[in-house]
C-alpha cells in the first residue's frame, strides 16, 4: 500500500479514498440526498486539491452516498434564505470548485448513482467524463424553483448536448432517465446499479495508463479550445502538442512502441 493509501482525509460530508491509484470522493449526505450545503462545497474543494496534488492518484471518481442520489442539487434550504449578495458569492464558489474539478489535469469520472438534479447534474458536467446507473434521473429543476442554475448548467449542458435539448431541460425542469441522457450523449455509459462504481473506477484507471502530461494537455487543448475559435483553437493544440515534444513522456512513449515494450510514463 502506497503512502497515499493510507492518508484519509476526515470530513463530515465526504468520503475519502485512494483505490488502486484512483481517488474515490463520495458525496456523504444520504439523508438529505447529498444535497450541497457550503460546508460540503468547501470539503469537495479541499478533497479535490488532495487528489490533484498527490502523485499516487492518477484519476477521480466522484460519486454520492446511499442508494437514492448522487446529488439532489445545491441545500434549498440554504438557497431559501439567500439574499442576492449571498447568491452571487455562494454561486461564485460553486463556480470555482467545479472549475478546479473540470481543470484538475486528472481525469475526473462521475459516477451517478441516482438523482442527479440542479447542482448536483452540474457537479456532473463539470466532470471529465460521466458514468450513470440504469434508472439514475438527472435534471436542471431550478426553474420550479423560480430560478436559474447558478453552478454552470446554462453554460455546460449546451455544450455538452446542444441548445435546443439544453434549453428543454432548463425551462421545463424536467429530468431524463440514464439511457436518455446516454442516448443525447450527456453520460459516457450506462451501468446496473451495482457495477457502476467499478465501471466508474475502470473507466477512470484506463486514463492512467497513458501518458499523464498527455492527459493534463488532453483536458486543457479540449476546454480551451471549445471557448475559442477553430483557428485559436488549432493553435492551442499547436502549441501544447509542442511542449508534449520536449518531454520525457514523450521520448519513453515513441521509444517504447518502437522496441516493442510497454511504455513507463513518469509525468515529466
Ligand atoms: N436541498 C435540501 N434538502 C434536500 C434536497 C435539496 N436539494 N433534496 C432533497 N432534500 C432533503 C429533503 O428535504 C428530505 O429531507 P427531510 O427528510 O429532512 O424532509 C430528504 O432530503 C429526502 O428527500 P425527499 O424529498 O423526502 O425524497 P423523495 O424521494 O420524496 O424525492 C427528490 C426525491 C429528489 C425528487 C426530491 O427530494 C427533490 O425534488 N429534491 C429537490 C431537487 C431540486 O430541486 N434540486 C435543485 C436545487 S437548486
Amino acid at each position: 500500500m502506497s503512502e497515499s493509501e493510507t492518508h484519509t482525509p476526515e470530513f463530515e460530508s465526504v468520503l475519502y479514498e485512494v483505490r488502486d491509484g484512483v481517488a474515490v470522493i463520495t458525496v456523504n449526505r444520504p439523508k438529505k440526498l447529498n444535497a450541497l450545503n457550503a460546508p460540503t462545497i468547501s470539503e469537495l474543494m479541499e478533497a479535490f486539491f488532495i487528489a490533484r496534488d498527490d502523485d499516487a492518484v492518477g484519476a477521480v471518481v466522484l460519486t454520492g452516498a446511499g442508494e437514492k442520489a448522487f446529488v439532489a442539487g445545491a441545500d434549498i434550504g440554504e438557497l431559501a434564505g439567500q439574499t442576492p449578495i449571498d447568491g452571487r458569492r455562494v454561486a461564485r464558489r460553486g463556480q470555482m470548485v467545479f472549475e478546479l474539478i473540470e481543470n484538475l489535469g486528472k481525469a475526473t469520472v462521475a459516477a451517478i448513482n441516482g438523482y442527479a438534479l440542479g447542482g448536483g447534474l452540474e457537479l456532473a458536467m463539470a466532470a471529465t467524463m460521466r458514468v450513470a446507473a440504469k434508472g439514475a434521473r438527472v435534471g436542471l429543476p431550478e426553474s420550479t424553483l423560480g430560478l436559474i442554475p447558478g453552478y454552470g448548467g446554462t453554460q455546460r449542458l449546451p455544450r455538452l448536448v446542444g441548445r435546443g435539448r439544453a434549453l428543454q431541460m432548463i425551462l421545463t425542469g424536467e429530468p431524463i432517465d440514464a439511457d436518455e441522457a446516454y442516448r443525447i450523449g450527456l453520460v459516457n455509459e450506462v451501468f446496473a446499479p451495482a457495477e457502476l462504481l467499478d465501471g466508474a473506477i475502470a473507466l477512470a484507471k484506463k486514463t492512467t495508463r497513458v501518458g499523464p502530461l498527455a492527459v493534463r494537455y488532453g483536458i486543457e487543448a479540449v476546454s480551451r479550445g471549445s471557448e475559442t475559435s477553430l483557428e485559436e483553437g488549432l493553435r492551442i493544440e499547436a502549441d501544447l502538442f509542442a511542449i508534449l515534444c520536449a518531454s520525457e513522456d514523450m521520448r519513453e512513449g515513441t521509444t517504447a512502441f518502437l522496441e516493442k515494450r510497454k511504455a513507463e510514463f513518469k509525468g515529466k
